[in-house]
């Protein structure tokens, strides 16, 4: 049974309920971070808790638990949950309320926040992507609950028997519908800088780290569509997909077809990573 946590009491998921006048149903009016845990250590908890700060106040709702009370709510629902490999979703809303588009008076945010157990660690297997236009609004920034567009993309991507849909505004790459974008070309690594198209990913974050403390050049850089298909690896991040490789573009071989040699390194990097996270020698 997953024990879930609603506006100060933790509870089963199953008897969770939560008004149909919250503006996060009616509006999607909201706000959301997917924070990993393997073997009861959280995965960066300070980057994905600055993130919801700036998630918040973007959409100008107070935050309603601050650092410290985002801290215990972290820890008792891992704990709740027997700790273990698990996936942390936390969600703000403004709040229930009669329903007009402007902000509600003095209303209390919803806090929401449950977890996925997971069996062991994840899996990182090859995947492959479709390209689609990038139909988002342009604070894709703001980690905002207001998924249809990716939530389309996606389901256009698995409708062609691939796991992701790699979005192209303006020629160039922004992002995937739940990853960043990482491409191989020639010698260096590529990656599309920050900015108000894409999430700023704490895993992408933490890739560009590892790839600098082993000395591959990785660069901030616009990629352009055509820098895309022409590319060697492509790789996409995210806190559920870690580090995985595309072998597959719009239905041809990226590079050999097969897993490229940086992405074994840079998984590698990462395999190393959570070993010292899980031993407490790294956060
Ligand atoms: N999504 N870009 C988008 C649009 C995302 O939704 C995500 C993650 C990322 C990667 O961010 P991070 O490395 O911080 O997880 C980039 C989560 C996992 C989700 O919606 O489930």
């Amino acid at each position: 049974m997953t024990i879930a946590y609603l506006n100060g009491e933790f509870q089963p998921l199953e008897e969770t309920r939560i008004s149909p006048l919250d503006r996060g149903f009616l509006f999607a009016d909201g706000v959301y971070e997917v924070i990993p845990v393997y073997a009861g250590r959280l995965f960066r908890a300070d980057a994905h808790l600055d993130r919801l700060e700036r998630s918040l106040a973007s959409i100008r709702i107070a935050d309603p638990l601050g650092r410290t009370g985002w801290n215990t709510l972290l820890d008792g629902i891992i704990e709740r949950n027997g700790g273990g490999h698990q996936a942390v979703y936390l969600q703000v809303t403004r709040g229930a309320a009669p329903r007009e588009h402007g902000f509600p008076g003095s209303v209390a945010a919803t806090v929401f926040a449950m977890t996925r157990i997971l069996d062991g660690q994840p899996q990182i297997l090859p995947i492959n992507a479709v390209t689609r236009p990038d139909i988002r609004w342009t604070r894709c920034d703001i980690k905002s609950v207001a998924l249809l567009p990716n939530v389309l993309m996606r389901q256009e991507a698995a409708d062609a028997s691939a796991a992701e849909a790699i979005l192209i505004r303006d020629g160039l790459v922004t992002e995937g519908t739940a990853s960043n974008v990482f491409v191989v070309q020639d010698d260096f690594v590529s990656t599309p800088p920050d900015s108000p198209h894409i999430l700023g990913g704490i895993t992408r974050e933490l890739i560009k780290e590892l790839m600098s403390s082993a000395s591959i050049e990785c660069r901030d850089e616009p990629v352009t569509e055509t820098a895309l298909r022409a590319a060697r690896e492509i790789w996409v991040s995210s806190s559920t997909k870690e580090v995985t490789p595309v072998v597959r573009l719009d239905d041809k071989p990226v590079g050999e077809g097969v897993p490229g040699p940086l992405w074994e390194r840079v998984h590698g990097l990462f395999q190393d990573y959570k070993q010292r996270l899980m031993r407490g020698d790294a956060n």
